[in-house]
């Protein structure tokens, strides 16, 4: 089993809190890897003996912190949508209905297709310091395609999420019932093989509160985990239905009255805040501010989506949730690290501790702090996913 000590960490990122600080910092720290797991972490000084086939790599003072868990993604998809992009940026709004044209090119693409695209998102993940990361179907919306998009994305993570209730395709426009119906008989059935979590989208355009508990509560029969899309484009009751039935996550969260921000904080759901959407959309951001002070766990995601948000990458999630949304630069981290992993029932990765998985990021800085004061620039040195180097230069 290969063994790796990265040493003369000038700031580590543990997650493992203590004394008011939840990224449990470590100065002057090292972190043992053996095989696919991190084997002990402490003070570079007392670092387990580095002789006996252990690859030392000394990081020159520069910051470690973990792989970040992308809790929320739709990367299973044909096409794109860069003329919609461009035409709402000269005025035109968002509406949950441009997914049909996404729909269309995705039934349209071969497997092979689909497959090699993932394969090109998955190299841009970890390139981002993206370790972990979860992928919804969506795109599908038959049984046929639904059930080939979850498995095409089971080929890449265990973190699969049943979205058959992204919208009504236009089909079955004239009746939805029959719609919702089939994502809860045979669609889930094909599907649930494939996947851990059933999702909905919970919004005035896709599915109503009735129609989306009905659906969450025949996945949570099939034995899938609920997560639901909510309160992205307007109030609206997704938030109380996920807490309701016990939802790991609530996503978006952009228009929440002051009875969502008090059934999340009484719950254990998760909020989980998405600014590339408003930053893609020009909606107004979410308010973490808001929620940490109630009390809600905050995770953020990347949405990475041909519609909405076009983008994989974590540390401009983590600069936009410091710069617009109220977050430390701390918070931020830890949002997308241990935040993602709560988001996602995850106790093995999110946090650089001995047992859990191998997962880190060397940052080409010497704090956590300069992902969000330094946006836009290239930080992320190397990443570890399970023991092995994988960052690999953009293709
Ligand atoms: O998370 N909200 C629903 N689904 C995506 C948008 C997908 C699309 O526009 O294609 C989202 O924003
Ligand atoms: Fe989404």
């Amino acid at each position: 089993m290969g063994a790796t000590l990265i040493t003369n960490i000038g700031e580590l990122t543990t997650n493992v809190g203590r004394d008011g600080d939840p990224c449990g910092t470590l100065h002057d720290a090292a972190v043992l890897i053996e095989g696919t797991r991190i084997a002990w972490v402490g003070p570079a000084g007392d670092a387990p003996g580095s002789g006996g086939g252990v690859e030392v790599v000394d990081v020159g003072g520069r910051a470690v912190i973990p792989g970040f868990v992308d809790s929320h993604t739709h990367l299973v998809f044909g096409g794109d949508r860069a003329d919609e992009f461009e035409a709402r940026m000269t005025g035109t709004p968002y509406a949950a209905g441009g997914i049909r044209r996404t729909v269309a090119a995705t039934r349209a693409a071969s497997d092979d297709e689909l497959r090699a695209r993932l394969a090109g998102f998955v190299s841009e993940l970890h390139a981002q310091g993206t370790t972990t990361f979860e992928i919804k179907t969506g795109y599908g919306l038959t049984v046929v395609d639904e059930a080939r998009l979850a498995r095409l994305a089971s080929e890449v993570t265990p973190e699969v999420t049943f979205l058959g209730a992204h919208v009504v395709p236009s089909e079955y426009a004239h009746r939805r019932d029959e719609y919702v119906e089939l994502v809860c008989g045979d669609m889930l059935r094909a599907c649930a093989p494939h996947s851990r979590w059933i999702d909905v989208f919970c919004e005035e355009g896709a599915f109503s509160v009735d129609e989306s508990r009905r659906i969450l509560l025949a996945g949570i029969e099939a034995g899938l985990l609920p997560r639901v899309h909510g309160n992205q484009l307007g109030y609206g009751g997704g938030v109380g239905l996920a807490v309701d039935v016990d939802a790991y996550s609530v996503d978006h969260c952009t228009y929440l009255s002051d009875a969502d921000v008090m059934a999340l904080a009484g719950s254990d759901t998760v909020a989980t805040l998405l600014p590339g959407v408003e930053f893609s959309t020009r909606q107004p951001y979410p308010d973490a501010r808001r929620l940490l002070d109630a009390g809600v766990i905050v995770a953020i995601a990347s949405d990475c989506n041909p519609g909405s948000s076009f983008t994989s990458s974590m540390p401009l999630m983590i600069a936009l949730a410091v710069r617009e949304m109220g977050m430390s630069p701390s918070e931020a981290v830890w949002a997308a690290t241990a935040g993602g992993a709560r988001a996602l029932r995850r106790d093995d990765v999110g946090a650089i501790a001995p047992g859990r998985r191998a997962d880190l990021v060397l940052l080409e800085a010497p704090t956590r702090v300069h992902l969000a004061y330094r946006p836009g620039v290239p930080l992320i040195a190397e990443v570890w996913s399970e023991g092995v180097p994988v960052r690999a230069a953009p293709a």
